[in-house]
């Protein structure tokens, strides 16, 4: 018990239903839409039968819709990315599904597996690709619903810096 409050709850707190908060139909927190994202992808019966693989570009297929916010299911197959972007004034939750999805950020490069869940604000600017040997799937919700996905330049690598020399310095 905390020592700090002297607030207790004496008896059974579920005989007095009306202290309780009723579940919502529709997720409304940040919590609440990581909660949404497992269990979607928990029930494979609501997505699998969805997925596509597409050759040209990169599939994906909204799946459902709530108040303020949209479900989109994404498949990507091996070399198939986003390109550099943001989510204009959405934020969001995604996990990958299947396989192993590549997220670079200016923070640095991330793997995501099946399972890992990543929330962005709307500020946030990544690039999701697929450089596994392996196709993935991907769940996304976006609050609001997407509406704007921005391109940027590729961010300038380490790597091609020192490749390309004092010449790839970005203009100040
Ligand atoms: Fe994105």
């Amino acid at each position: 018990m905390n020592s700090d409050s002297d607030l207790q709850i004496a008896g059974d707190i579920l005989e007095v239903p009306h202290l309780l908060q009723s579940p919502r139909e529709h997720p409304a927190t940040v919590a609440e839409f990581a909660g949404l994202v497992r269990e979607l992808a928990a029930d494979r019966s609501a997505w699998e039968h969805l997925v596509r693989y597409d050759a040209t570009t990169r599939w994906y297929h909204r799946l459902r819709t709530g108040p303020g916010y949209e479900v989109w299911l994404l498949s990507w197959l091996p070399g198939q990315g986003s390109g550099r972007h943001d989510h204009g004034p959405s934020s969001g939750v995604w996990t990958v599904l299947e396989g192993t999805l590549t997220e670079h950020t200016a923070r640095g490069t991330r793997a995501m597996e099946a399972g890992t869940q990543r929330v962005f604000a709307p500020s946030h600017v990544h690039e999701v690709v697929n450089d596994a040997l392996e196709p993935a799937v991907s769940l996304h919700v976006y609050y609001p619903g997407l509406t704007q996905m921005p391109m940027h330049a590729p961010q300038c690598s380490a790597a091609a810096f020192r490749d390309h020399g004092a010449d790839a310095a970005p203009a100040r």
